[in-house]
């Protein structure tokens, strides 16, 4: 048994928490909408052909924005395909996915689904294959109360009252050599400051987010960014982070650690566009959207030569199934988030159902949470108010990939108005139980711990598959004297005052 030490005091605050750092994404890849969020024939589906056993559980994992439609697939996507009557609308090869896409769900369904599932959408358009003139109409058609040619349109398909949509996402990944519409840093700075430009004349209210990098890894990565904003720095709010985390080599110690990974590349962002801030004597600042983060057994997925396979309607891609350990990256990931909520404005866990997914489904059967579901339902429903700066002095363990690591890496948020201190810990250790030691000052002197919840487990490889849906499930300790992590866990401690 070790002991992490952590000072909760209200002066250490690093900034509001934005709700919506809890986002999520559904891209039309693999069966995430066709077979995931819709299913005509299901027992479950409404009239519309969404399955509303994998609605409650979206409600209850709790996504507050969620991004859409893709991913790779907007690359090549043309957006209006998928409005107007369904039965016009053309079946198209999709190149992201290798898969036939029917548009049977589009803009005008998916819209309507996320109204029902409480979240924000999160737009992307397509600076791929397309560019100005199609997002800016697309604005126009979501966004333009009427009297216009694409307004009247949207209009004449139904939908009297504009969607407002305000997060647009200019493009998708567009460094990456995979991506349908691959450019230079430079190619895609001048059009995506032009999208932008005519998106906002259509449309001031708006928020934007340009393309950063497709990982930390990326051999353009750092000089992606400088030259992107660079370009178009006034005209964006927000710059992307994308990262998905793995354990490729059996390394469960480093792989664990995949939040210090995370802290280091949010802090060369950052640095990175206030150094475009400084050069451009700027007085805004841009923040981060880190719209995919998650964990995804990536190697295996691209191991797969596809590329002569026939084309299939939602092929399964990507079914990731999800471990306790896995479960505790992501729990530490949102750690991470957490910590840097004052850059960090908007995040989505990729994606939310059937491909790399908290929720999966089989076709004409049950829908279920995976392990990670835990993590990100705790902090989404959990985390508000202001995160605060913890101070934490935890054992150490040494890793192959990042070094010595801290055992326990923990975030806070306080709710000025319940009063309440909501602790989001992980213990990474793989054989260590840790002790909590609490130190509370200031305005939290008198609070103690009331309640803590762990996700755990004897074999940390459990997972919850269609045979053992419960497998693995949170389970709430009684707090007497302490409060101790187990190893390679998740957990939520609440303080009130006593
Ligand atoms: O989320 C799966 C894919 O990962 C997305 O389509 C792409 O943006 C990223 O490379």
């Amino acid at each position: 048994m070790s002991t992490a030490r952590i000072v909760v005091h209200d002066a250490y605050l690093i900034g509001d928490v934005d709700r919506r750092l809890f986002g999520s994404f559904v891209e039309h890849m693999g069966r995430a909408v066709y077979g995931g969020i819709y299913e005509p024939g299901h027992a479950t589906a409404d009239e519309h052909g969404f399955r509303t056993d994998v609605l409650r559980l979206v409600k209850e994992l709790g996504p507050t924005m969620v991004r859409y439609p893709g991913g790779n697939f907007v690359s090549a996507y043309n957006w209006e395909d998928g409005v107007g009557p369904v039965e016009d609308r053309p079946v198209r090869l999709d190149l992201a996915w290798r898969s036939r896409e029917t548009n049977r769900v589009g803009l005008a369904e998916f819209a309507a689904w996320s109204e029902n599932a409480d979240v924000e959408l999160m737009m992307a358009v397509n600076l791929g294959t397309r560019g100005v003139d199609a997002a800016r109409n697309l604005v126009e058609y979501c966004n333009h109360p009427g009297g216009t040619y694409w307004s009247d349109l949207r209009r004449s398909h139904g939908v009297a009252d504009p969607y407002g949509i305000k997060i647009w996402c200019l493009g998708n990944e567009m460094d990456a050599p995979w991506q349908i519409g691959h450019k230079t840093a430079v190619e895609y700075g001048r059009i995506a400051l032009e999208s932008a430009k005519a998106m906002r004349r259509v449309d001031p209210g708006i928020e934007l987010v340009a393309c950063g990098s497709s990982n930390r890894w990326m051999p353009t990565f750092g000089e992606w960014e400088a030259t992107v904003l660079e370009e178009t720095y006034e005209q964006v709010d927000y710059i992307s982070l994308h990262n998905y985390y793995e354990d490729v080599d059996g390394d469960a110690a480093s792989f664990l650690a995949s939040s210090d990974s995370m802290d280091d590349f949010i802090t060369s962002v950052v640095a990175t566009a206030d150094h475009i801030k400084g050069k451009l004597h700027s007085r805004k600042s841009i923040q981060l959207s880190f719209d995919e983060w998650n964990v995804w057994h990536q190697t295996e997925f691209h191991s797969h030569d596809g590329s002569r396979e026939a084309w299939r309607e939602a092929p399964d891609l990507a079914e990731d199934v999800y471990t306790v350990t896995e479960a505790v990256v992501v729990g530490s990931l949102l750690i991470s988030l957490l910590n840097h909520a004052d850059r960090v404005r908007m995040a989505c866990i990729a994606q939310l159902v059937n491909v790399i997914a908290p929720i999966t489904t089989v076709e004409g059967g049950a829908a279920w949470r995976q392990t990670t579901f835990f993590p990100f339902a705790d902090v989404a429903a959990r985390a508000g108010g202001v995160a605060l700066r913890l101070d934490i002095d935890a054992g150490r363990h040494e890793t192959a990939k990042y070094g010595e690591v801290d055992d326990v890496v923990a975030a806070a948020t306080w709710d000025e108005g319940t009063g309440e201190i909501v602790i989001f810990a992980a213990n990474r250790s793989l054989d260590r139980t840790v002790e909590l030691d609490l130190v509370l000052g200031g305005r939290f002197e008198g609070y103690r711990a009331m309640a803590h919840r762990v996700l755990t487990h004897d074999d940390r490889d459990a997972a919850n598959t269609a045979d053992r849906m419960e497998n693995v499930t949170p389970r709430t300790v009684s707090v007497t004297d302490s409060v101790a992590f187990p190893p390679v866990s998740w957990n939520v401690v609440t303080l009130r005052r006593a």
